[in-house]
């Protein structure tokens, strides 16, 4: 008889202990662990009830796992629960009229425009190009065979990559150097939750480091704008098939007027980068990394790359030709959920799950903790992604697994970023083995997307003498 292969646990990060010492101390303690890692300084208590309170006594948030409570907050009651008002000072001077800072008949509007954008026969459209972008980088990585690579980096070039080519189809169109060096310095600094915000203080006070976004956020934009400009003189007055996100967007109809003024636009496209290339990047290390440390899992998914008629199937359909890579990379975003916390403020009195919420209070829904909530998953710290073979849910109940939110704010950009991970991971497993090679396994931090504490370094060889 054979020993059952035991599952693997990758390390998280230990739970803030609550007890420690007197309130002030407690309370120094908690700010620099928030400062540190915010995923630190949740308690045990909230990955076991379906509703907690957490935080400290001047600033408390319930934390809302209970997925009936869920379901209200994000779907059937969510006209009570727009963004909260620090995430939108956070994020609004860089994203302005963009998808995830507007609320009310703005939203509706731009989302239903947005939502013809985002079509099936539209995302499939831009299989292509991620089918170039991951043969791109297969022959890179091909060519560094032994060598440790930092796939954490990788993938977030390759993510944004195909965001850009997405973006305009013509590729001399965007410096991409320049443009990828502004935008990764824009992540790191625009949207990290600053004490002040935390504690509540109003937007005048100023944020330290929020001067330099505000440059990168006028140069991407000046960029936008030029392309926008050039894709109107190319195209002139007359018939043409869209080709990349600026047409769709310039060709976007409300009533038969063009949907969204150029400055709406310039704020759409930096939304998708900001929303969609770290998500899909971060989401793309975390499966290598897991398949890294888990052999037995890694060599089912490589026979089923091996098996599946890639070749014979177009790239925007491999998703359903490769079930088993599908059900590892949900697995993936459970464990590692790229947009690891979701926030909202209560605009009226209500009640959640018992719970009394009082107009202007926050209730945070955090998929890191309901993703790994122990009343909800067995074995929920392990990589077992077993429980999504023919399960989109996991075995959990409805609006327990939310990757990508859920309700009319679920995320638009779902079925590409779904579409870019199967095409990704059927180019590069093919050909290539990743295997662990740092000693340090790289931890959950938690930034604007849930974001390894190292650049996840992975040993990468060639699978096949062919390849
Ligand atoms: C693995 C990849 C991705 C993950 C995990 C993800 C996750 C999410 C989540 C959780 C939300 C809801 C936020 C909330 O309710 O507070 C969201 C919204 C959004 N996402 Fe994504 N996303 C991904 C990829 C993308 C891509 C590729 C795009 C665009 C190209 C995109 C564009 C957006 C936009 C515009 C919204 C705002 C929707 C609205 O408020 O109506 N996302 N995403």
């Amino acid at each position: 008889m054979t020993a059952a292969i035991a599952a693997f646990r990758p390390p998280s990060p230990p739970p803030f202990d609550a007890a420690g010492g007197p309130s002030p101390f407690r309370a120094i303690r908690y700010f620099r662990t928030f400062a540190r890692n915010p995923l630190e300084t949740w308690t045990d208590e909230v990955f076991e009830k379906p509703i907690a309170q957490a935080g400290l006594a001047i600033r408390r948030v319930l934390v809302v796992s209970d997925p009936e409570s869920i379901r209200k907050i994000f779907s059937t009651g969510a006209h009570n629960y727009p963004m909260t008002r620090v995430r939108q000072r956070i994020l609004k001077p860089a994203l302005g009229e963009g998808l995830l800072t507007t609320e009310g008949e703005a939203w509706s509007r731009a989302r239903k425009s947005l939502n013809a954008v985002f079509t099936p026969r539209h995302v499939s459209g831009f299989a292509a190009t991620m089918l170039r972008n991951a043969e791109a980088l297969r022959d890179d990585l091909r060519a560094r065979d032994g060598e440790t690579v930092g796939v954490a980096p990788l993938m977030t070039r390759f993510a944004l990559d195909v965001l850009a080519d997405s973006l305009s189809a013509d590729r001399t169109m965007l410096d991409r150097e320049q443009f990828a060096d502004r935008l990764s310095r824009l992540m790191s600094v625009a949207g990290v939750p600053h004490l002040f915000d935390l504690v509540g203080l109003p937007g005048f006070v100023p944020r330290f480091g929020r001067a330099a976004s505000t440059a990168l956020i006028g140069e991407l934009k000046a960029s936008f704008r030029a392309l926008a400009a050039k894709a109107r003189e190319t195209r002139g007055g007359g018939e043409h098939e869209a080709r990349d996100f600026m047409d769709l967007l310039l060709d976007a109809r409300d009533d038969g007027a063009p949907a969204f003024a150029e400055d709406e636009i310039v704020d759409h496209l930096l939304t998708f980068f900001a929303a969609g290339h770290e998500t899909t990047a971060r989401s793309l290390a975390w499966t290598l990394y897991l398949l890294s440390e888990a052999p037995d899992i890694r060599a089912r998914l490589e026979a089923e790359i091996d098996a599946a008629p890639l070749n014979e199937t177009p790239p925007e359909r491999w998703m359903d030709v490769l079930p088993f890579t599908m059900a590892v990379v949900r697995e993936s975003m459970r464990l590692y959920p790229p947009a690891p916390f979701l926030a909202r403020q209560a605009a009226a009195d209500d009640e959640i799950g018992g719970a009394p919420v009082k107009a202007g209070s926050v209730v945070v829904v955090v998929p890191w903790i309901l993703h790994r909530h122990r009343a909800i998953w067995p074995h929920a710290d392990e990589f077992r992604p077993d429980r999504f073979v023919g399960d989109a849910a996991g075995g959990a109940p409805k609006y327990a697994y939310i990757p990508f939110g859920l309700g009319p704010r679920v995320c638009i950009g779902a079925s590409f970023s779904l579409q870019e991970m199967a095409i990704a991971l059927g180019v590069l497993l093919r050909d290539l083995k990743f295997e662990p090679a740092g000693a340090t396994p790289p931890m959950p931090l938690m930034r604007v997307t849930l974001q390894p504490s190292t650049d996840v370094p992975l040993k990468v060889s060639l699978r096949r003498c062919d390849a």
